[in-house]
């Protein structure tokens, strides 16, 4: 069985001690391919880095709502600029994050990042990669006002019924992480809502372990957790849920 970790951070300092190690050992474990995804300006430039120095290691760039700190919009040229690389798959991760930034000024600053990086994205081409947390309405209004014309992937996807039928309606592919194996987290109506070929799979390594490694620096091997989690929940067989995510995250990142 052949696993597509789609969103994982290798180019966090947190793999800085044992990166290479892990790498090998991620792909030995049936992981085939796995994407790096940029947050800031320096994170997407080692993501392109680990990614042009392994064959089934792709990449995003992108300033996430949490990182515009110190920022101004024309810093995002160089996120623009570095996309342009054949390993970048996507902008992301962008979008919007109300449960850490509370203050409205920033927020509104969010959104400028958020709408600048989907121009981004329809220049290059690209899909784009979402966060967002805390922000269902202000999230779709951006997506419906600025039309990102290849979609992309709700990543890390708030079990949220209303949102994923929204993102839903609006093309984008729903991705689940170890989130929804923790105990108390209620994923099987989000899970029953995302048709089969609009599901992905992610770890968002290195946090948000599954069950029962919760609390462990995560990593893309625990992807397959996610899997079996979808499987039971949608009365699938591991292997299948496997391939479909598989050829799914083929389908969305153009692969
Ligand atoms: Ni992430």
């Amino acid at each position: 069985m052949k696993l597509f970790d789609t969103h994982s951070h290798y180019n966090d300092e947190k793999f800085d001690e044992d990166r290479e190690e892990i790498i090998k050992a991620t792909f030995e474990s049936g992981v085939d391919k796995f994407m790096c995804i940029g947050y800031n300006i320096k994170s997407s430039r080692k993501a392109i880095e680990i990614a042009e120095s392994h064959e089934n290691i792709y990449c995003t760039c992108g300033v996430s709502p949490n990182d515009i700190e110190g920022l101004k919009l024309e810093d995002l040229k160089q996120i623009e600029e570095m996309a342009k690389n054949p390993k970048v798959l996507a902008i992301g991760e962008i979008g919007l994050d109300y449960y850490w930034e509370k203050d409205i000024n920033m927020r509104e600053l969010q959104k400028q990042f958020f709408i600048k990086q989907i121009e981004i994205s329809n220049r290059l081409d690209l899909p784009i990669t979402i966060h967002t947390r805390d922000a269902y309405l202000d999230t779709i209004k951006i997506l419906k006002e600025n039309k990102c014309v290849n979609t992309g992937i709700f990543h890390c996807c708030p079990l949220n019924v209303e949102l994923i039928k929204d993102g839903l309606k609006l093309g984008y592919y729903i991705s689940f992480s170890g989130t929804i194996t923790f105990k108390n987290s209620k994923p099987e109506l989000p899970v029953e809502t995302v048709p089969l070929d609009k599901i992905l799979i992610e770890t968002d390594s290195p946090y948000l372990s599954p069950e029962p490694f919760r609390g462990k620096r995560n990593d893309s091997r625990n992807v397959i957790e996610v899997a079996r989690k979808i499987a039971e929940i949608k009365n699938k067989t591991l292997e299948e849920i496997g391939e479909i995510t598989y050829q799914n995250g083929i389908k969305v990142y153009k692969l």
